[in-house]
């Protein structure tokens, strides 16, 4: 039996991680994660969603090449060869006949990692992608309308916290190189029964 607030301490710990043990992940959680995406909330339940697992290795390399990582502290931090996702789910959306099919594939995109946070397995969603050299990469067939987004998973090599926003919405890097990621405070997003 499931206590009510499991889910919700899993949700409160999630970050997007971005440096990984060179761990394997069973193939098996890889496709649990795929039926966690399968069974997310549908724009009139129309399913327009495909997902690829990678986890070869040189496959794994390809995709790497095709990611930009971190935009705000690119400048200072690049994933080191013995820090990269040791495996990819990597969302397709195979036609747009749904108008809603971003939202489709957030809301996938959002089962997998909370999931992956309950298992201990770290993940980072990305989207700033070279679609045309991953389509290359990973064959996706010309039929198939998008790649909306690549998650990229591994057992956590970091621990990144979460703080109130002070003047900015940029997460950095301590001296320790610990990434805080601030967030906006509860109050100044709420409103109940007025605005
Ligand atoms: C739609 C979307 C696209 C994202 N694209 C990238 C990306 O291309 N590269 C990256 O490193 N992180 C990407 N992220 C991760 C965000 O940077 C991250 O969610 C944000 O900094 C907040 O951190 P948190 O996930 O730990 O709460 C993306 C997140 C979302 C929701």
């Amino acid at each position: 039996m499931i206590k009510g607030n499991e889910v919700y301490n899993i949700i409160l710990k999630r970050r997007s991680i971005r440096r990984f043990k060179q761990k394997p992940i069973l193939l098996d959680v890889l496709k649990n994660f795929v039926n966690v995406a399968r069974l997310a909330p549908s724009a009139a339940n129309l399913q327009p969603l495909e997902f690829y697992i990678v986890n070869d290795k040189n496959l794994c390399s390809k995709v790497f090449e095709a990611l930009s990582w971190a935009g705000y502290i690119k400048s200072e931090w690049t994933p080191a060869e013995n820090e990269r996702p040791m495996a990819y789910i990597v969302i397709l959306v195979k036609d747009n006949k749904n108008t809603w099919y971003l939202r489709d594939a957030s809301y996938a995109a959002a089962n997998i990692v909370i999931a992956a946070e309950g298992m201990g397995i770290g993940s980072c969603i990305l989207c700033k992608i070279d679609r045309d050299k991953l389509r290359e990469h990973l064959k996706v067939p010309d039929d198939i309308f998008l790649i909306d987004s690549v998650i990229a998973l591994g057992y956590k090599a970091e621990q990144p916290v979460v703080e109130d926003i002070a003047d900015s919405v940029k997460y950095y890097k301590d001296e320790k190189q610990v990434l805080h990621v601030p967030k906006r405070k509860l109050e100044d997003i709420l409103h109940i029964n007025k605005y």
